[in-house]
């Protein structure tokens, strides 16, 4: 596809940006749908954020996606932020309409439950109480989609365990916190286990957690995605559990930036899954 003059622009903004998948999903679905577009790395020092961002509809930006660590930054900046935003404290998904207003939404949440609803299909908020490993930025994204789909319990298990706390109290119902040192148990009759700590990522020392205690029916969900299969989801697979790989939730989140920017609603397939593991 030629880029033209008329060609629609929008891009990920991070710090350092190098890494992320994003640009080569995105470009992806501008090439197999056919579209006059562009999505850009934008690497953007802290300091920098904000003029950083009020310059894009100055050049004709349709839009952006914020990373690591403009997230909080974007949800402070942008001219309006949607109610799941607002629940989240972050934004990762920025509109700019005619005028130049920016419109802030995270697509986190809406990206971890499609991910759960094509990987594991038999899934569902009700199936049963769900244990969230981590308190940082992603586990704040996943607990509003889990309360939105009427997880009957949450339980929020975290090293430190005062950030756990505060997202009890934050979050209300039906959150409960767990010691650290008591996560196995805290695996006893749960549908569905989350890890958003950066444990199992390459580099990191892999998550310790004994399986044992966990419904061989529940859904085991890592959000890391490098690697794809983590020392978590090799255990969980080889036991049984229906697993659900990082890659596919930073395949959904990317799909309602694209729709509103780009004016046509992608698809999650095959293809992309291998054009974005392969990068
Ligand atoms: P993000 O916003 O991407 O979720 P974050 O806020 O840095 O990232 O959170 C990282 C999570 O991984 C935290 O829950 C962190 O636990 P602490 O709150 O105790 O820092 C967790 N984490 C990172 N390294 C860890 C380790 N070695 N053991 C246990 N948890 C760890």
């Amino acid at each position: 596809m030629t880029i033209t003059g008329a060609a629609r622009l929008a891009g990920v903004m991070g710090w350092p940006v190098s890494h992320s998948r994003s640009p080569v999903l995105h470009n992806f679905w501008l090439r197999e749908y056919g579209i006059d577009g562009v999505y850009m790395p934008l690497a953007v020092a802290p300091e920098a954020f904000e003029r950083a961002l009020g310059a894009l509809p100055l050049i004709g930006f349709a839009g952006v996606n914020v990373t690591v660590p403009h997230k909080e930054a974007a949800f402070a900046a942008v001219d309006d932020a949607d109610r799941l935003a607002q629940r989240i404290g972050a934004v990762n998904t920025i509109v700019f309409d005619d005028d130049g207003r920016s419109h802030g939404s995270n697509t986190d949440a809406f990206g971890f439950i499609e991910s759960l609803r094509t990987k594991a299909p038999g899934w569902s908020g009700a199936a049963g109480p769900a244990v969230v490993l981590g308190a940082g930025g992603a586990a704040r994204a996943i607990i509003a989609a889990l309360q939105d789909e009427g997880a009957p319990e949450i339980r929020i298990v975290n090293r430190t365990r005062e950030r756990a706390q505060r997202l009890v109290e934050e979050f209300g119902s039906p959150l409960t916190d767990v010691a650290w040192q008591a996560r196995a148990d805290a695996l006893d009759g749960a549908a569905l286990v989350v890890n958003t700590t950066t444990l199992g990522m390459t580099g990191n020392p892999p998550l310790d957690l004994s399986l044992d205690s966990l419904p061989r029916d529940a859904v085991v969900n890592d959000i890391v995605y490098v690697p794809l299969m983590t020392p978590l989801l090799t255990a969980a697979a080889s036991r049984g559990n229906p697993t659900v790989d990082g890659l596919e939730m930073l395949l959904h989140q990317a799909r309602p930036g694209f729709a509103r920017w780009f004016g046509t609603e992608p698809e999650v397939t095959d293809r992309l899954r291998a054009a974005v593991r392969g990068d």
